[in-house]
């Protein structure tokens, strides 16, 4: 054959490889990363065990603990305490590392009351925590019950946020006794007033930005300082009350930068004030263009700060290491009284439980009254 002919048989041959690999890929991809991706398991509930006779329920003996999602500072707090409270209620305790990953891997092991010695007043989870989408399939549901029922586990205790409380809703729903403890520092889980670690990176956030006024100050400029929440406005809200901030962006209430930011400056200005806080939650923009913005518009020097991962670590305060002992606690009494599938969560101020499907299907959001209490301070 002649050479020609070889060369562009071997072109097109290599070309289709390549375009079957790469769409082949995608298709694979959103089929093991698509969150909705659970036909079967999504159309089935979470046993209620309010409404089950006791005596037919099997008590509990080997209990799992993971914490999944992003890190929180208090989750070391929270894994001592269920490792402690659920020893001493004669459970077996076994850590799970990395999240579902490492319920996926196997990566289980037990835990006894000295192996969380020193961990109280650690930042981070010493069991490591990972995002596992792939989780969300049905075949990453099933492999993870597949692995609770390997290691003999009764139920898995999950620390985490939304997306980590559905993984155990859908190891619930197959029949996997689960309970979940509120870990994020983002507060934005609808079941609870107050999610574990919240309370620290609101500390951590607020003595940056103290520190990010002083010099502010000095130089008689404008701050603009992006904290966490993708999805939610608590620790923009709460801090930038903390911090005196002369305005505050939250992607639950939207904005007006003419009306909500400069007007404010300007007035601001205009009763003297010689340098601004302005605070930006990171799902609404970046800091960098609001600072633009503001520096274009007003000549007054405005500089950003991402205050970022430094909000996740550090050592647990005084409110987020007992919340979190206390939870649990609760999650212990939970197995004891074969009352599964629950969320503990902080109702009224109290530490509570509720049946997770219903938790899951709350709705928590901040009102555009609370940002314009802020305005009545400036
Ligand atoms: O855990 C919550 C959170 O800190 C959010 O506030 C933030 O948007 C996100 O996690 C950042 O995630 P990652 O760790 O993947 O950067």
């Amino acid at each position: 054959m002649p050479n020609h002919i070889i060369r562009h048989f071997l072109l097109v041959y290599n070309m289709s490889r390549i375009i079957f690999l790469v769409f082949g890929g995608i298709i694979m991809g959103r089929l093991l990363y698509d969150e909705n991706n659970l036909p079967e398991i999504n159309s089935l509930k979470a046993a209620n065990y309010d409404t089950i006779d006791k005596s037919t329920v099997e008590p509990v003996k080997r209990v799992g603990v993971l914490t999944s999602g992003g890190d929180a500072p208090g989750m070391n707090a929270a894994i001592r305490s269920v490792v402690r409270a659920g020893i001493n209620a004669g459970f077996e305790m076994y850590g799970v590392t990395r999240g579902y990953h490492g319920l996926w891997k196997g990566e289980i092991k037990q835990l006894d009351g000295r192996s969380v010695s020193e961990t109280l007043q650690r930042g981070g989870t010493f069991l490591m925590t990972a995002r596992s989408k792939s989780f969300m399939t049905d075949q990453g549901v099933l492999k993870g019950a597949r692995m609770m029922e390997a290691y003999e586990l009764d139920a898995l205790i999950v620390i985490g946020g939304d997306g980590s409380y559905k993984g155990a809703r859908a190891l619930a729903r197959i029949g996997m006794p689960v309970i979940g403890m509120p870990g994020t520092i983002d507060n934005d889980i609808a079941s609870t007033e107050y999610t574990i670690g919240y309370d620290t990176a609101m500390n951590t956030a607020m003595q940056c930005i103290d520190k990010l006024r002083d010099t502010a100050s000095s130089h008689e400029r404008c701050s603009v300082i992006e904290v966490m929440g993708r999805n939610a406005g608590w620790i923009a809200l709460n801090v930038g009350i903390a911090t005196g901030a002369e305005s505050i962006l939250i992607p639950e209430v939207p904005y007006d930068f003419n009306r909500d930011v400069l007007r404010v400056i300007l007035d601001g200005r205009n009763t003297g004030k010689k340098h601004y806080i302005v605070i930006v939650a990171e799902g609404v923009c970046k800091a960098e263009e609001i600072a633009k913005q503001i520096e274009e518009a007003t000549g007054i020097e405005a500089r950003p700060t991402i205050l970022g991962h430094l909000q996740r670590g550090g050592s647990p305060t005084l409110r987020d290491r007992t919340i979190a002992s206390l939870m649990g606690i609760k999650a212990i009494d939970c197995l004891v009284e074969k009352r599964f599938n629950r969320l503990v969560c902080m109702q009224h101020g109290e530490i509570t439980d509720v049946d997770i499907e219903t938790g899951l299907e709350m709705t928590k959001t901040i009102t555009p009254e609370a940002i314009a209490n802020v305005k009545r301070l400036g």
